[in-house]
C-alpha cells in the first residue's frame, strides 16, 4: 500500500489485510512478544487540529515498532506561515520516511501525497477518517466475529466519520444505514457510490435506521471547525440521539461505537454510553493496532 488517504481507495482484500495485521500485532503486544519491524524509521505526524488518541497511539506504536515519531504542530511548520504543500512535501519527504496528517482539506492530504516520495496517512480531514474506522471494523470483527452482513448504523452529523463508516462498512460487506438532517448529510459522493453498491439506507428517520442493527455509531454533533456554528448544529441534530428508545429499535445485542471525544446528553445518553463502556474504549485500543498494521503495509510492502 502506498499511502492511507481515504478508505475509498482500499479494497476489500486491503481492509481484511489490515485488520487481520491488527489483530496478530495486539496479540503480540498482550503477549510481550516484541515486533520492531520498523528500527531506524521515523513517522513525522503534522496536526493542524487538536488530537489525544490519534497523536498518541500513533506516536506510542512506532516506538513499539522500534521506530520513533515526531509531532510536528501545523502552527510551528512554515506551512502554517504560507510555505506550499508540494516544498513541504519534497523537504519532510528527505528526513522521514513516513507522514501523518491531520488538516481540513482533504485535497491538502491529496496534494502531500503527489508531492511526497514516502507514504503519506490521512489521520483525519473534514471529508474523512479512515484510520478510525479502520479501528471500529477491527473492534466489531473482534466483538462479533465477522463483519459480512452485519448491520451498521450511523446517527448524526453526516461528518468526516459518516463517510468514512459508510465506505469502510460496505467495503467490508456490512449493511449500511445513516440517519442524518438535513444539511447535516454525508458527501454526495459518498452517499452516490453507496447507493449503487446496494446494502446503504440514508435516511432522517433515526428509528428507521436503528432497526435491527448490530452496530450503533455515533459522533460529536458539532466537529472541529464547526464552532461558529455550533448552535445551529445542537438544535438540528437534537432528535439524532442514541438514547434508551433510539437503542430498543436495534438488536437486543447491539453495540455502540463512539470515536471519542463523546459530548454525554448530546449525541449520546450518559446511561447508553457507561453500558457499551467497555466497547467504546476497544474501539479506542484498537487504533493503535491497527495503526501500527497501517504503518506496516505502507513501510514494508
Ligand atoms: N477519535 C479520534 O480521532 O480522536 P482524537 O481527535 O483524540 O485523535
Ligand atoms: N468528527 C469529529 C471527529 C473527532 C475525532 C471531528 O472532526 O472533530
Amino acid at each position: 500500500m502506498k499511502h492511507l488517504l481515504k478508505l475509498m481507495d482500499l479494497t476489500t482484500d486491503e481492509i481484511v489485510d489490515i485488520l487481520d495485521l491488527g489483530d496478530r500485532l495486539k496479540y503480540e503486544n498482550k503477549n510481550a512478544i516484541t515486533h520492531h519491524h520498523l528500527e531506524g524509521k521515523t513517522l513525522g505526524m503534522i496536526f493542524n487540529k487538536a488530537s489525544t488518541r490519534t497523536r498518541v497511539s500513533f506516536e506510542v506504536g512506532m516506538a513499539q515498532l522500534g521506530g520513533r515519531a515526531l509531532f510536528l504542530s501545523a502552527n510551528d511548520l512554515q506551512i502554517g506561515r504560507g510555505e506550499p504543500v508540494e516544498d513541504t512535501a519534497r523537504v519532510l519527504s528527505r528526513y522521514l520516511d513516513c507522514i501523518m496528517i491531520r488538516t481540513y482539506d482533504q485535497q491538502e492530504v491529496e496534494q502531500f501525497a503527489a508531492y511526497s516520495s514516502i507514504p503519506v496517512i490521512n489521520g483525519l480531514t473534514d471529508s474523512c477518517h479512515p484510520c478510525q474506522v479502520l479501528a471500529d471494523l477491527m473492534t466489531i470483527r473482534e466483538h462479533k466475529g465477522c463483519l459480512q452482513k452485519l448491520k451498521l448504523c450511523y446517527l448524526g452529523s453526516g461528518n468526516n466519520v459518516a463517510n468514512s463508516l459508510i465506505v469502510g462498512g460496505i467495503k467490508a460487506g456490512m449493511k449500511v444505514s445513516a440517519a442524518c438532517p438535513p444539511y447535516c448529510q454525508p458527501d454526495r459522493e459518498v452517499t452516490q457510490w453507496a447507493e449503487r453498491q446496494g446494502n446503504f439506507v440514508l435516511t432522517d428517520n433515526c428509528y428507521e435506521a436503528a432497526q435491527d442493527a448490530d452496530v450503533i455509531c455515533t459522533d460529536t454533533w458539532v466537529s472541529m471547525g464547526q464552532e461558529r456554528n455550533s448552535d445551529e448544529l445542537l438544535e438540528k441534530l437534537k432528535q439524532y440521539q442514541v438514547n434508551d428508545k433510539l437503542m430498543e429499535a436495534a438488536d437486543k445485542n447491539a453495540m455502540v461505537l463512539h470515536c471519542l471525544p463523546a459530548y454525554r446528553g448530546r449525541e449520546i445518553t450518559a446511561k447508553v454510553f457507561e453500558e457499551h463502556a467497555g466497547e467504546i474504549f476497544d474501539e479506542a485500543e484498537n487504533r493503535l493496532h491497527v495503526q501500527k498494521a497501517v504503518l506496516l503495509k505502507c513501510l514494508k510492502s
